[in-house]
């Protein structure tokens, strides 16, 4: 068994929080794990296992990347609940309270900074069979045409990390890295993904790599697919394994 080395500073550095805590549960190891136990029995019902969300609750890991909360306003939703809302009151000690709060803490953090069950050495196979690099590439090696993954794991959280795998027309047109396809006034055509689009310009990158820079005032049609062009059916094609080890292998990619 490889074992993974993870990242798990005492205080999480990341400033995605309004005000960083001081509560020395905040990133340390054993109240995230007391936090998992009470998260699994209490609230994952409605939030989803590993607080992705469920048919009752709210995904919370994509809630703090669009809304962050601070630790002290979790401690206080989880405490008194949230009036008007299935959100309810809890009855726990501060203590398990703080423990909770770890947990969550830690589930929006980066990759890196969370405990991630796998083998990263096998993920890195997965990662090469499943053709991943054709596409992506990590420290200068692969593909151009979707987003580089050398800090992915330093930047996003895992439970984001899996959604992009599995769900990658989730959310899409909020990345800028629509597909598009484009016919010119000359009568070229192009295909692939749009970045930096404006009514002005178009930044296209094929599926070569080729980076086109195109005025819109040169463009004569252009179709935005619905969806992306990454493979949306790695859900089915990887096993539960592979994909815990692909995730393994990609939260430990950070350019610190
Ligand atoms: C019966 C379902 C249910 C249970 C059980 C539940 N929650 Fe919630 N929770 C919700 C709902 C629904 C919301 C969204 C409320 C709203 O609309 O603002 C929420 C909101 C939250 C928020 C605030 C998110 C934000 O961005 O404002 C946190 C944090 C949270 N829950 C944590 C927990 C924790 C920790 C537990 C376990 C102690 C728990 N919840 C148990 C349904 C639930
Ligand atoms: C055919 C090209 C293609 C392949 C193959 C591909 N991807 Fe992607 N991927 C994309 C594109 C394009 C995006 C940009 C957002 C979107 O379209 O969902 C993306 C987005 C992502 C993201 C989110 C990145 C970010 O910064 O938001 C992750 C993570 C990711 N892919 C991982 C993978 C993994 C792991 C594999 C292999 C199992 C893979 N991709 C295979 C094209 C691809």
């Amino acid at each position: 068994m490889a074992a993974l080395a993870v990242v798990l500073p005492l205080a999480a550095q990341h400033g995605r929080y309004l005000n960083e805590s001081r509560n020395p549960a905040i990133g340390k190891p054993e109240a995230i794990a007391a936090g998992a136990k009470l998260f699994s029995g209490s609230c994952g019902g409605c939030h989803g296992p590993d607080g992705g969300g469920g048919a009752r609750g709210p995904n919370l890991v994509q809630r703090a990347l669009w809304h962050p909360l601070a630790d002290e306003a979790i401690f206080q939703a989880i405490r008194k609940g949230i009036p008007g809302t299935d959100m309810p009151p809890t009855a726990l000690e501060d203590e398990q309270t703080w423990n909770l709060v770890a947990f969550i803490h830690n589930l929006t953090g980066p990759a890196s900074e969370q405990k991630v069950p796998g083998d990263a050495a096998a993920g890195k196979q997965v990662y090469a069979s499943a053709g991943c690099g054709g596409c992506h590439a990590i420290r200068g090696e692969g593909g151009r045409l979707a987003p580089d993954l050398s800090n992915i794991g330093g930047s996003r959280p895992l439970a984001s990390i899996r959604e992009s795998i599995l769900e990658p027309s989730k959310d899409l047109f909020y990345l800028g890295n629509e597909g598009v396809s484009v016919t010119l006034k000359d009568g070229r055509k192009l295909e692939g993904v749009a970045k930096n689009r404006s009514n002005y310009s178009l930044q296209l990158i094929d599926r070569k790599g080729d980076l086109h820079l195109l005025r819109m005032n040169d463009v004569k049609e252009m179709t935005v697919r619905a969806n992306s062009m990454m493979p949306g059916d790695y859900g089915k094609r990887l096993t539960k394994e592979q994909l815990r080890d692909l995730l393994a292998y990609l939260a430990g990619q950070t350019i610190r």
